[in-house]
């Protein structure tokens, strides 16, 4: 039976057993292990069925420990980390031989993030652990961003949940490389790349290039429920004539709020039994970027209609 708690002491005590247990962050739901032991890692991967290709952040408690699990860190590493750590910033940096292959799927980089949810960051301190923790969800599926979710996501597969409440951010966290003297944003997020450029100057998008973060799969965030982009999602459900539920990130006061929203919305229009979704498009700049991305890989195309008829196109 999965429980859930607001008691750090039992995480920790778990964690340092080498057991696995579900944590908030400011972003989403983590599943945390002990990063160093690779029994423990293993049971991250077989509970949430997530491929063994697909590498793991590693969290930490303060900017001082990147060092110890990661080497040639760029000075503009630093530069980042005192104005957004702790915070939804991972960085990806070459990996130091202590972090065990299995959590970096034998990449020899490592992402490492300083979060800074207080629950998260009393587990940090108190085991003295660095945490490997994806987000808390089966491969593939939504991500959580309250314990509820979790449990919906891993009811019977883990022992505990720590409750921290909604996560402030509710999507996952901004990815930056800083492998091969390039730096480059691996996954959108709430910390833009307009942010981060003004501290670091002009940096590339991975879509422009070959080594692809495995959550940048084209499809994941998936809902059961099929999803499709659509210009005009009200119009379009009047004449589909299938129940169909709507997503429209737009009806927020701002995109942060829209994206607090994203996750929670999306799960629960997947548990609303319609036949259909459909989403509209943030504006495609800033934090919208992020919102963007995680619609396109959780839908299956767009929906497009030409007089009376529409069509799919998928991708
Ligand atoms: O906000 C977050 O980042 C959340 C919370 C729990 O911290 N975690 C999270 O983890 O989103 P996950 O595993 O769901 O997504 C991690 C992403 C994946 O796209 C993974 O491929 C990428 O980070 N990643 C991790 N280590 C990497 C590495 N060494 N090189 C390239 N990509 C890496
Ligand atoms: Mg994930």
């Amino acid at each position: 039976m999965t429980k859930i708690t607001g008691d750090t002491d039992i995480i920790v005590s778990e964690l340092l057993k080498g057991n696995i247990a579900a944590l908030p962050t400011e972003t989403v739901y983590g599943l945390g292990a002990n990063a160093l032991n690779e029994d423990a890692v293993l049971k991250i991967f077989e509970t949430k069925e997530r491929p063994a290709f697909n590498p793991l952040i590693v969290h930490v408690y303060e900017v001082d420990e990147l060092k110890k699990y990661s080497s040639d860190i760029p000075e503009k590493v630093y530069d980042l980390a005192e104005i957004f750590c702790p915070g939804p910033l991972t960085f990806v940096l070459k990996k130091k031989n202590i972090i065990p292959d299995i959590v970096t799927a034998g990449n020899d980089s490592v992402g490492l993030r300083i979060p800074s949810h207080n629950l998260f960051r009393e587990v940090l301190r108190s085991s003295g652990l660095p945490l490997a923790a994806p987000s808390a969800n089966r491969s593939g599926k939504i991500s959580p961003t309250t314990a509820g979710e979790v449990l919906s996501e891993l009811d019977g597969r883990i022992d505990f949940i720590l409750d921290g409440g909604k996560c402030a951010v509710g999507i996952e966290s901004t990815v930056i490389s800083f492998l091969n003297n390039e730096i480059k944003i691996l996954r959108h997020g709430i910390i833009t790349k307009e942010e981060i450029e003004k501290i670091t100057g002009k940096i590339s998008d991975s879509e422009d290039s070959v080594p692809l973060s495995p959550g940048m799969l084209k499809i994941h965030y998936a809902p059961s429920t099929p999803l499709y982009k659509c210009a005009d999602p009200a119009k379009a459900a009047e004449r589909t004539g299938l129940k169909t539920g709507i997503l429209d990130p737009g009806k927020y006061s701002d995109l942060r709020e829209a994206a607090f929203h994203l996750f929670s919305d999306l799960r629960k229009l997947d548990e609303s039994g319609f036949e259909m979704l459909l989403y509209s498009e943030a504006e495609n700049s800033g934090i919208g970027v992020a919102i963007n991305d995680r619609l396109k890989r959780a839908g299956s195309g767009e929906i497009v209609f030409t007089g009376n008829s529409f069509k799919i196109i998928y991708g």
